[in-house]
């Protein structure tokens, strides 16, 4: 190997290591920010998760639709989906996190057709489309209730 071109490797190793520093440093501080931020991160992501969800409209802010869902809930999913939703031999529905899609829309078709070939029926016979949709309402007022409270584990 001639001189010159081991001094040229010599230079490229010093500069190759020199760049890995630089790039591990940068990337130590892009991706490690301050516990603050990623508390803020936190909460824009539940708000994002909010609004990714809520594709079709659903009258959670409206409390007399919340409380009719609430009593109709009660009546006719209560004793598989437990007390409030929180889950007995059917799961958790306010808990933030499905297993057959938490979009309204899922939930509402879900709700409507069953999931066949488990225990979950189709109510879209028995409840009217405003009383599934009362029902979605009430369940996702709930959620946003327990993710504030911190009954829900981050989701
Ligand atoms: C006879 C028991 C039973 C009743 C009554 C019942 N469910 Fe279910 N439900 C289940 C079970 C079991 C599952 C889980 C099915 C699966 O995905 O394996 C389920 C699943 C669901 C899901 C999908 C959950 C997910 O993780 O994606 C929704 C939404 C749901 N039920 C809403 C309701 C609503 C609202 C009512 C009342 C109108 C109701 N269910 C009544 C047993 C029941």
């Amino acid at each position: 190997m001639s001189h010159a071109f081991s001094a040229a490797l010599r230079k490229f190793r010093t500069a190759l290591v020199l760049f890995a520093v630089v790039l591990g440093v940068a990337s130590a501080l892009i991706l490690n920010p301050s516990s603050a931020l990623a508390n803020a991160d936190d909460d824009e992501r539940a708000e994002r998760a909010e609004r990714l969800a809520n594709d079709m409209p659903v009258p959670m802010d409206d409390p007399a639709a919340v409380e009719s869902g609430k009593g109709r809930f009660g009546e006719r999913c209560g004793y598989c989906h437990g007390g409030g939703g929180r889950g007995a031999k059917g799961p958790c529905l306010v808990c933030g996190h499905f297993k057959r899609g938490g979009k309204s829309s899922a939930i509402y078709t879900n709700i409507a057709v069953g999931v066949m070939g488990t225990q979950m029926g189709a109510f879209g016979t028995s409840l009217s489309s405003e009383e599934i949709l009362n029902i979605v309402g009430y369940l996702r007022s709930e959620t946003r209730r327990r993710d504030a409270s911190g009954e829900n584990a981050p989701h």
